[in-house]
């Protein structure tokens, strides 16, 4: 007895356990790929506090049909050539079954295509120009004349991209901005300074191009600085020539904050407007104080810590001493959408099945109930106008709703 007990509860405890394994599968693994190292690396974190909370949450609730997820840190740095590294390690080393991210646009966009080529599911919470869900391969296919049925759902299924995200996109931020510089701030004169960056230069061309349409006049400057530079007092001079009564930024933090510093220092009253790329508290050290980044505009989404569908979510990550601020409910949003595509599928590795999925039933998440386009693109998204204040904390001038 003694020697047939531990023999049947081993036997026992090997079949359960090999129940279990097959019941829960193998882990998922997400992906979580931005600027982990570098001068963005605060936006890769929000990035991954977001997901990381996400998967927290939903293995806490039983994981998806039975298997628990587990977060894959990819590091682009915000580097073209390194998002695509990374993006061909996630995919080919690590086998992940989707990914959340990139940051910049300026690494979506090449790390697309991998994961384009290997129909993995791609949703990005922050890369918003328009490009990332333009794909000029891209051609929607009729297939109702198809006559074989798997064939049919074969080419219905192409017609479902896998690059999606839970942001808008550049050519809403840029009309949002452009309207506010001409209708609230009855600008005489803009100064149009980029980053010579796929998201600096195209959103600060998108808030051109509807100032146009607005009937204002040309800027009075339009000029790109070099990312990585911190003196432009060069530039600033210019703008101070051009008699620019505002500002118009399209970039990154790191560079705004130091030029709204020196235009500040060189006397510069007028008023400064930038996106989301400065959508984080490092904003301020990077232009060396509140007295510098208070009154400083900026668009970004809804803040999604003010939305009742959030509330627990932020409390929580309040409770653990973190602020989740800027992007992090929209990576927060994204792990939630991949993990609802997987539930109604039960499908972990097809990325355009996932996607099918996401646009035909939306998903419940901290955002609420969200859509999208069968290009991957929200059907629902709004541009807010942010202020700076003497707090050195950010806040709507006005609630929209999503
Ligand atoms: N929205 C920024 C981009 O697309 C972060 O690069």
């Amino acid at each position: 007895m003694l020697t047939r007990f531990p023999r049947l509860a081993l036997s026992i405890a090997l079949v359960s356990w090999s129940a279990l394994g097959h019941a829960a599968g193998k882990e998922i693994l997400i992906g979580v790929a931005g600027p982990h190292t570098g001068s963005s690396a605060p936006f890769g974190l929000q990035l991954w506090k977001g997901a990381e909370k996400a998967i927290e949450d939903i293995n806490k609730a039983g994981g998806v049909n039975g298997s628990m997820l587990r977060a894959v840190k990819a590091d682009d740095a915000c580097l073209p050539a390194q998002a695509k590294s990374v993006a061909n390690k996630l995919v080919n080393t690590d086998k992940v079954n989707a990914v959340v991210g990139h940051f910049c646009s300026s690494s979506t966009i090449p790390a697309a295509g991998i994961y384009r080529e290997n129909n993995v599911l791609m949703i990005t919470p922050a890369s918003t120009n328009p490009r990332v869900t333009e794909d000029e391969n891209y051609k929607a296919k009729d297939c109702k004349a198809i006559t074989d049925k798997a064939k049919q759902e074969q080419c219905e299924l192409s017609n479902y991209s896998v690059i999606m995200r839970t942001c808008g996109r550049d050519d809403q931020q840029g009309v949002e901005a452009a309207n506010f510089i001409v209708k609230e701030l009855k600008a005489k004169s803009v100064a149009v300074i980029h980053d010579k960056d796929t998201y600096g230069q195209g959103l600060a061309d998108a808030m051109r191009a509807h100032l146009k349409i607005l009937g204002q006049k040309d800027p009075v400057l339009y000029e790109g600085l070099t990312r990585g530079e911190k003196d432009f007092n060069a530039i600033v001079t210019k703008i101070k020539a051009a008699k620019a009564d505002v500002v118009y930024f399209g970039g990154l933090y790191a560079e705004a904050g130091p030029l709204l510093r020196q235009m500040r220092e060189q006397g510069l009253k007028a008023s400064f407007i930038s996106g989301d790329g400065i959508v984080s508290n490092d904003f301020l050290s990077a232009a060396g104080g509140v007295k510098f980044v208070e009154g400083a505009f900026m668009t970004f989404g809804a803040d999604l810590r003010n939305v009742p569908t959030g509330k627990a979510v932020v409390e929580s990550f309040r409770k653990s001493g973190y602020e989740p601020e800027g992007y992090t409910l929209y990576s927060y949003t994204a792990v939630q959408a991949i993990a609802a595509a997987m539930k109604g599928t039960g499908e972990i590795q097809d990325g355009r099945k996932l996607s099918k999925w996401l646009v035909e039933n939306g998903a419940d998440t901290v955002m609420g109930k969200i859509n999208w386009s069968p290009k991957g693109d929200l059907v629902k998204s709004a541009y807010v106008m942010y202020v700076w204040d003497k707090a050195g904390k950010y806040a709507e001038t006005q609630a929209k709703k999503l």
